[in-house]
């Protein structure tokens, strides 16, 4: 049995945006949240406080938070690796802040410069901070189904996180694809095993759609029924430190599946046309959303 309605959490303005190569102006980037904020989104991952010597083009995040124009109960998120990004986001008013994490030790290197356990260590001072001041804290473990560097990824790995996770008292956890080649068997067995550990009703999935697995994945995690799941408008995306990565799956094509199964996500899909149009126009080239385009093209 399927969710009656689920959470699409709108990744593009910061998972999306954060591997493009050009600098993109402050301003396109408030008008894109703007764009999502008006389409009804109720989560909105608009930014992300770590070095900018890292990933350059998130540095324009304190000013993207400050000009957005927001919308009261919608959640602004911003991602932080430490207390140097904590602070940032407390002064930007992110309404969440997201600690990531991974279930393999080499990408945790990597991405983060050091090992899972020393990355639960960080977190631990963010995420009492977090709580101190009232925030919504969401944790995001990548390579769950894979690494690009390690290869396979155990189920219990990914678990083992979880419950780090949750024993810092995170309010929602992402079982992130980050290279996008999980299958549906695989996801719903690591989906299953995480569930032990964690509350499902706040459990996430994070699929790239590298292998063009990511609508089958989504299908297959609410048939184990997991009903929060990140994308991103355009297929935007790529991750800076997973060569060959992929955008997040696209949020056009999850709405139209949504819509088509009946599932209630409250979002206005033409509105996140538009703004799927919008930002691939400023970018230059053509979204990567099949039923984005389709509907454009109408
Ligand atoms: P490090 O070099 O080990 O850290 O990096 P450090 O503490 O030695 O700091 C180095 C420099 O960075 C210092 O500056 C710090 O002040 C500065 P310097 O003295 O050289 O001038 N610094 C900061 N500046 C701004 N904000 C901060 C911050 N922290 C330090 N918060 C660090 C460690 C974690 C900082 C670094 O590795 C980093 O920023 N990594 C971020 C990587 C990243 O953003 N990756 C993409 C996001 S994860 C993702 O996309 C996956 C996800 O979508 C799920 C999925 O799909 O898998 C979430
Ligand atoms: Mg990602």
């Amino acid at each position: 049995k399927l969710p009656q309605r689920v959470k699409i959490v709108e990744v593009g303005p910061r998972d999306g945006l954060q591997n493009e190569k050009e600098t993109i102006p402050a301003d396109v980037k408030v008008e894109l949240v703007d764009r999502l904020t008006q389409a009804g989104f109720a989560n909105i991952e608009a930014a992300s406080f770590v070095s900018p010597k890292w990933v350059p083009q998130m540095a324009t995040s304190a000013e993207v938070m400050a000009r957005i124009a927001r919308k009261p109960g919608v959640i602004y998120s911003a991602l932080v690796p430490n207390m140097k990004g904590f602070e940032a986001a407390v002064e930007a008013r992110s309404d969440e802040v997201v600690i990531f994490g991974a279930a393999s030790e080499a990408f945790s290197q990597k991405n983060i410069n050091c090992s899972i356990a020393e990355s639960i260590e960080r977190f631990r001072d963010v995420a009492q901070a977090a709580k101190q001041h009232g925030m919504r804290l969401r944790g995001s473990i990548s390579c769950s189904f894979g690494c690009p560097y390690q290869g396979e990824v155990s189920p219990e790995s990914v678990a083992d996180v979880v419950q780090r996770m949750r024993d810092l008292g995170c309010d929602e956890i992402d079982i992130a694809d980050t290279i996008g080649v999980g299958t549906p068997k695989h996801v719903q067995a690591v989906m299953q095993r995480v569930m032990k550990e964690f509350p499902m009703e706040r459990l996430s999935g994070h699929f790239h759609d590298t292998y063009g697995q990511a609508l089958a994945n989504i299908y297959a995690s609410m048939e184990v029924g997991i009903a929060i799941f990140h994308s991103s408008v355009a297929g935007l995306g790529g991750c800076p430190y997973a060569k060959g990565a992929t955008g997040n799956v696209s949020t056009e094509d999850v709405l139209y599946m949504m819509q088509g199964l009946g599932i209630d996500t409250g979002i206005d899909l033409d509105a996140v046309v538009d703004a799927g149009q919008f930002i691939s126009q400023h970018l230059g080239r053509k979204a990567v959303s099949r039923a984005g385009n389709a509907i454009a093209a109408k």
